[in-house]
């Protein structure tokens, strides 16, 4: 059985994200986990929160809380919105896990001993107001390559160059934005990726099939200049994984942690760790060393595009340097952004619709289908309010919602609940098979190359070829003259649901479920659309769903604009 490995850039644990966040990683992870467990395949789906580095500390700062406090209740939180998405992980992991501990320092060894890490004795900046270094997000400034004044000490936000903290123009203290800084000497760990760049340059060349996104950006940081410039990955904090040569101390490093970005991508092994010892598999090291029966997993990421960078670069070099057989990603899948209204959504500015937000006013369905459908894939997209209403109208509630609504409640008024005896299936239904057989292929073509809003449209297509038929079949008007054919349109009909619901279930996963419960059948992937069509055997009893989708009235769309136009505090 093939299997395939998926991960999602883990969440970083500070707040809730909002949905830009989820359509640029999880929520296309979760559609292609479930339409490969659909299509039989083994799966491992993995995610985590990422802990540790400046976001968490100021965010624990911020709420006034001791940050291990703070994580563990994030945690939580995280993961119950991630439920509440259906985000089907088999684990849910967190960086800060002892696993994680015990993997990072044990790569760091390995580093060190093939000569990969070097120690620097270097210039960081000191906040004399704040009593204390200044890494990473602790420190903003302007961006000395695209000029953006937000610049963050670890990573431009605009322009997604990495950027050490003193490389900012104007920079000040993110704690107390005071700009009497100076700058103190203090000894860190690099990483010396620069030495692995002809190795890491081969490897990206090799992935001719990758979104051009992604090698663009990797090859961008790999050839411009100081692109794949020696990082430092050991940080002046309290937090996070202390700096360790394998299980040794080492000596110099005392009090200092390793970088998050050090620690975070292997948090993805590190989570299949935890996902044995909470006992959800059997094993971990058959998904994540080639020695031991990982060389025939398939494994993808997904990520939005600033995470390209470490991704493509910094984890491929922890991997490839540290001499082991670990598994390399076979294929990355990025994201660019999702806007809001004519801006960008901001955690920092609160601006946007959050996750715990999106779930209160609709269930999570509406959302995936509208984010999926819209996914940031060639360029940026972007969210407005007229937008959802319109799609999700049309989509969900008039041609999806409405086909099975009209069928099973037609069927309920002249032939019961149950599927009608007697007629068979003629001409319009023979070229409705072949028509879903093509489109069928399509579908799964799109689905296969992650390609996602193309997949949306095929799926769209289908729920509408039903719709086309059903208006034209028209089995109302056949009942008068014909009962027996308008017997067999019927029984045609009502086997589109199912068929409709296996195809459907890696998007709207609940409404799926709906239909195929109310068929009275297993969820299940139609791989050939002739006999699926037969499925629901003549005599076989149903009930009418209830309404899969409402409509959103223009009322409530407007209200949900000026609740959703300023700042969330
Ligand atoms: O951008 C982010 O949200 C990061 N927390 C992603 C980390 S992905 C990984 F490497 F673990
Ligand atoms: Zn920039």
């Amino acid at each position: 059985m093939a299997r395939t490995l998926i991960t999602s850039a883990i969440p970083y644990i500070n707040g809730i994200k909002h949905l830009g966040n989820l359509v640029g990683s999880q929520l296309p992870a979760d559609l292609y986990a479930r339409y490969l467990r659909a299509r039989g395949q083994e799966v491992l789906f993995l995610c985590a929160t990422d802990e540790h580095g400046t976001p968490a500390e100021l965010a624990a700062a911020k709420a006034g809380k001791p940050v291990a406090e703070y994580c563990a209740e994030m945690w939580k939180v995280q993961a119950a919105l991630a439920q509440g998405f259906r985000l089907s992980f088999d684990h849910f992991g967190r960086s800060s896990s002892p696993q994680n501990h015990k993997l990072t320092q044990h790569f760091a060894g390995k580093l060190a001993d093939a000569g990969l890490i070097s120690e620097v004795s270097e210039k960081q900046v000191y906040s004399n107001a704040d009593g204390r270094f200044l890494p990473d997000r602790y420190i903003e400034g302007t961006c000395p390559n695209c000029g953006y004044d937000k610049a963050r000490g670890d990573q431009c936000e605009n322009c997604t160059k990495q950027l050490d903290p003193t490389d900012l123009i104007e920079p000040r203290s993110a704690i107390s934005g005071s700009t009497d800084l100076e700058v103190r000497e203090t000894k860190h760990l690099y990483l010396r990726q620069s030495s692995m760049r002809d190795q890491l340059n081969e490897w990206i060349d090799s992935k001719t099939d990758w979104p051009i996104l992604t090698t663009s950006i990797a090859k961008k940081w790999l050839n411009d200049g100081d692109g794949l410039q020696d990082r430092g990955i050991t940080r002046d904090l309290d937090w996070g994984i202390p700096v360790k040569r394998g299980e040794d101390d080492w000596p110099g490093m005392e009090g200092k942690v390793f970088y998050v970005w050090f620690d975070a991508p292997i948090e993805y092994i590190a989570c299949a760790a935890e996902a044995v010892d909470e006992g959800k598999i059997s094993d971990w090291e058959r998904w994540w060393r080639v020695d031991k029966g990982g060389e025939d997993v398939r494994y993808v990421q997904f990520m939005g595009k600033d995470n390209v960078p470490f991704h493509t670069l910094s984890f491929p070099a922890t991997i490839l340097g540290s001499g082991e057989p670990w598994k390399l990603v076979d294929y990355i899948k990025s994201f660019n952004y999702l806007n809001y209204d004519g801006g960008q959504f901001s955690t920092s500015q609160g601006r946007g619709v959050f996750m715990d937000q999106a779930l209160e006013i609709l269930p999570s369905d509406y959302w995936r289908w509208w984010l999926l459908s819209h996914a940031p894939e060639t360029s940026d997209s972007e969210f407005t309010w007229e937008a959802f209403q319109q799609d999700v109208n049309k989509d969900l509630a008039d041609v999806l919602g409405n086909f099975v609504s009209r069928i099973t409640k037609f069927c309920r008024s002249k032939f019961g609940e149950v599927v009608p005896e007697g007629g068979a299936y003629g001409a319009q239904e023979t070229a409705l098979i072949a028509d879903l057989e093509d489109r069928l292929a399509r579908y799964q073509a799109r689905m296969d190359a992650i390609d996602i809003r193309k997949a949306a449209a095929e799926l769209r297509a289908i729920w509408v070829a039903g719709n086309e038929y059903l208006q034209s079949a028209a089995p109302w008007s056949a009942f008068k003259e014909d009962p027996e054919r308008a017997a067999a349109i019927t029984r045609f009909a009502l086997n589109l649901i199912p068929f409709y619901a296996g195809l459907s279930s890696p998007f709207i996963p609940d409404a799926a479920a709906a239909m195929a419960e109310a068929m009275g059948t297993d969820l299940e992937w139609p791989t050939d659309a002739k006999a699926a069509l037969s499925r629901l055997p003549e005599g076989h009893t149903f009930t009418v769903p209830d309404v899969l989708f409402a409509k959103i009235a223009d009322e409530q769309r407007e209200e949900w604009a000026a609740k959703f136009s300023g700042v969330r505090t």
